[in-house]
């Protein structure tokens, strides 16, 4: 099955962006729909995963270097799409010129962001009730 991960466009794709974050995030994980959609979304570089055609996964950064909103709908995890858009994302930086990215990770995936060479930073700490972490990666493809 061919899959695509790629840079999209906020303004002529949002609406599969949208549908993937409303799900994971605002359905499935409850955090309030005001807090999803932030001021940052316009200036944000966007990513996509397609399966077979289909918008199955979306991920962002930020112009500080955070990584944020990665979300893969239910049906796709497990499969390692999330390690490739995280990956993707990450190479994605670099090449933007960022030498450190990071990101709030969720409690329950910082096993996930470990696997993918991110470090904690700094203590819990709580974000649309849901407990988070700080977590950093240092960008060097070069040596690896
Ligand atoms: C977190 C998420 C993006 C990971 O994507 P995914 O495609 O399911 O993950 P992958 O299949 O690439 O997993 C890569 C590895 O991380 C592990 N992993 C995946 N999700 C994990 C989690 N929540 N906690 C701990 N480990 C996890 C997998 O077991 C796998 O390990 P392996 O390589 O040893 O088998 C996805 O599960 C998701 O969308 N979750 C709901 C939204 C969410 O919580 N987003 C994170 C916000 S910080």
């Amino acid at each position: 099955m061919a899959v695509v991960i790629r840079t999209a466009n906020w303004h002529s794709e949002r609406s599969a962006i949208r549908s993937i974050r409303d799900a994971v995030f605002v359905r499935e994980q409850k955090v309030p729909a005001d807090l999803e959609w932030d001021t940052l979304e316009e200036s944000a570089r966007h990513f996509l995963v397609f399966k077979d055609g289909e918008a199955i996964g979306t991920g962002r950064l930020t112009a500080d270097g955070k990584i944020g909103r990665l979300a893969l709908i239910k049906s796709a995890r497990g499969l390692g799409y999330g390690a490739k858009l995280l990956e993707t994302i990450c190479e994605h930086a670099q090449t933007l010129g960022h030498q450190r990215v990071y990101l709030h990770a969720q409690q329950q995936a910082q096993g996930f962001y470990s696997r993918a060479g991110f470090i904690v930073k700094g203590d819990i700490f709580s974000e649309a009730n849901i407990p988070h972490i700080r977590m950093v990666r240092d960008l060097d493809f070069s040596s690896g």
